[in-house]
């Protein structure tokens, strides 16, 4: 299949980009960032295709026709909520909403004939009631539970061709950070934060998305016990 990730030069989407280069599966990844990414040492670099994009809530007509053909996509763009307060809040608006839905638009456009799974990026404390009033970056967490509707809308709206999935995992973690955990006093405090907090991998959801993507999607929602679970399920089978 053509897989397209969003957000090349993230976190999470450079632990996808890695484990996605060695799946037999894909036979082209599609990544598309504003810089490029560094290519991961022995991957499979021949099926991979960097798409250098200025902006996420525009797709010129040499984007969409790299998009086009494409069986999935995984999106990982946002300002994350630590970032967030960095910028006008309608700035962090249109990365994390208005450019989620331009690119469902600019891949219609590619005029899709055969299904296209989609799996949204979100986390454990969005909010999609918009009469509540979360007590943490209350704004942001509505937003962004704006944005999991629009896509839900989106998929039901063209469900001839889309399909979405949206993914609500609490603390990612590597597993470095857990390691220097065990030598530092900070880290230590950290390691508790995070097994108090619901946390999961950066291996465990990539394998988890990457798994959903290529093979279907078990239910319209995953939060981070269902990511754990799948994503352990797959690394132990070595199928990552
Ligand atoms: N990390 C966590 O612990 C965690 C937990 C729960 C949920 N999540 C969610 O998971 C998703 C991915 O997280 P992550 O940690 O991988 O995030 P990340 O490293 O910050 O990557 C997000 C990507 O968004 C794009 N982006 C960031 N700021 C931008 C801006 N100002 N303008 C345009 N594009 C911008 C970048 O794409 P380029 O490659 O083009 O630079 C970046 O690679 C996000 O939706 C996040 O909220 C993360």
């Amino acid at each position: 299949m053509k897989l397209v990730i969003c957000g090349g030069t993230g976190y999470v989407a450079t632990e996808l980009i890695r484990q996605g280069l060695a799946l037999p599966q894909i036979s082209n990844l599609v990544v598309l960032s504003r810089r490029p990414i560094t290519v991961p040492d022995g991957a499979n670099a021949a099926k991979l295709k960097q798409v250098l994009i200025e902006k996420y809530d525009e797709y010129p007509d040499n984007v969409k026709k790299e998009l086009s053909g494409a069986s999935g996509c995984i999106w990982t763009v946002a300002i994350t909520p630590s970032k967030a307060t960095r910028y006008d809040f309608e700035v962090v608006r249109t990365v994390c909403q208005t450019s989620t839905m331009a690119f469902l638009n600019a891949f219609m456009d590619t005029k899709p004939t055969s299904k296209f799974r989609f799996i949204y990026m979100s986390g454990a404390t969005v909010e999609r009631d918009q009469t509540k009033r979360p007590w943490f970056h209350a704004d942001y967490v509505l937003m962004r539970g704006e944005t999991e509707s629009k896509v839900e809308a989106f998929a039901k709206e063209h469900s001839d061709h889309v399909e979405a999935q949206i993914v609500k995992p609490g603390l990612i973690t590597s597993t470095a950070t857990l390691t220097r955990a065990a030598s530092s006093a900070f880290l230590k405090g950290l390691s508790l934060m995070v097994g108090f907090i619901q946390s999961l991998t950066v291996q465990e959801i990539s394998a988890a998305m990457l798994s959903q993507v290529v093979n279907g999607f078990e239910k319209d929602v995953l939060g981070t016990d269902d990511l754990k679970r799948i994503g352990q399920d797959v690394l132990s089978k070595g199928e990552e």
